[in-house]
């Protein structure tokens, strides 16, 4: 069956997430100001951790090729000794990169609020995105069909937060599809929108997963930090955007944004401006 969610979160308390760290309920808006102080002060935290992350990350690779030049010198074969020590090493650093991951996805979370937006070509960066994942995705067998029309009015994008929210939901789509299928990307115009639909052939989610996608800390993988939907929905909304999704098991999922074009700020204020000097109107 298929389940839909329209992204909307109201300014209650959420309830938690099943796979909630709880944090999302700490950060549960007491006020702004003290809403503010955690996030700064959980980025501030966030910050001291990625320098010793990556000192120790340096070592281990330094350990790493010591334990390769024994290798090539008269012992041709590590000693078993070496070998556990090899091994442990390389445990470490699987866990040093998946603590930098979950770092750094938790900074691209919290940044929030740091846009600056300009009159951009959506169509282009689109395309742009889908070049950076097409290598990737042609090596597990995702073939692209992309459907941008010509001549789009622009939008007001901050292009490198919109960037990031569009490769979150193209390597979702890779992760749903690991042996393959079809990622459909399409740009449409509606009135003074821009529809921006991506679906994709993968595995789809169950109810509760359409639910809570959009929740901090939510994921159904072994080693997902759970932040890629909830940026994504962020910096479509920092754009006055909305995003939703309609998924089923089995056959697969679509996100759609939608983005107001720059043609309906101009109408608009000339709307109500009736021949009055131009305001600005939006804020950038
Ligand atoms: N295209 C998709 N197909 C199926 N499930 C998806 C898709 N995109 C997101 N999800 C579900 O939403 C969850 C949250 O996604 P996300 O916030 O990007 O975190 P992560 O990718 O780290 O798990 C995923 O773990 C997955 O269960
Ligand atoms: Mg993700």
């Amino acid at each position: 069956m298929e389940r839909t969610n329209s992204g909307e979160h109201d300014n209650a308390p959420p309830s938690p997430a099943p796979s909630s760290t709880g944090l999302e309920g700490v950060l549960a808006p007491r006020s702004q100001d003290q809403r503010e102080l955690l996030v700064r002060l959980a980025a501030g935290l966030a910050h001291e951790i990625k320098n010793p992350l990556s000192t120790m990350s340096i070592n281990l690779a330094l350990m790493e090729e010591d334990l390769g030049k024994n290798r090539s010198s008269d012992a041709p074969e590590l000693s078993p000794r070496e070998k556990r020590v090899e091994k442990r090493v390389r445990a470490l650093q699987r866990e040093i990169q998946r603590l930098e991951t979950i770092v750094e996805d938790f900074l691209r979370y919290a940044r929030g609020g740091q846009i600056n937006r300009a009159p951009s070509d959506l169509g282009a960066l689109v395309r742009e995105a889908l070049e950076f994942v097409e290598p990737e995705d042609a090596r597990q067998g995702i073939r692209h069909h992309v459907d941008l029309p010509m001549g789009l009015p622009l939008v007001m994008l901050d292009e490198g937060a919109f960037r990031q929210a569009l490769l979150n939901l193209f390597v979702n789509s890779r992760h749903a599809m690991p042996s393959g299928g079809e990622l459909i990307v399409r740009v449409r115009r509606e009135g003074n929108f821009a529809e921006l639909s991506v679906t994709d052939t993968g595995v789809g989610m169950k109810a509760e997963e359409v639910e809570h996608c959009f929740d901090p800390y939510f994921s159904t993988k072994k080693s997902g930090t759970g932040l890629g939907l909830s940026t994504t929905r962020r910096i479509v909304e920092e754009h006055g955007g909305t995003i939703t999704v309609v998924s089923e098991v089995g056959r697969g999922t679509n996100f759609s944004i939608v983005l107001p074009l720059v043609v309906e700020i101009h109408s608009a204020a000339g709307a109500r401006a009736e021949g009055a000097p131009a305001d600005g109107g939006e804020d950038a």
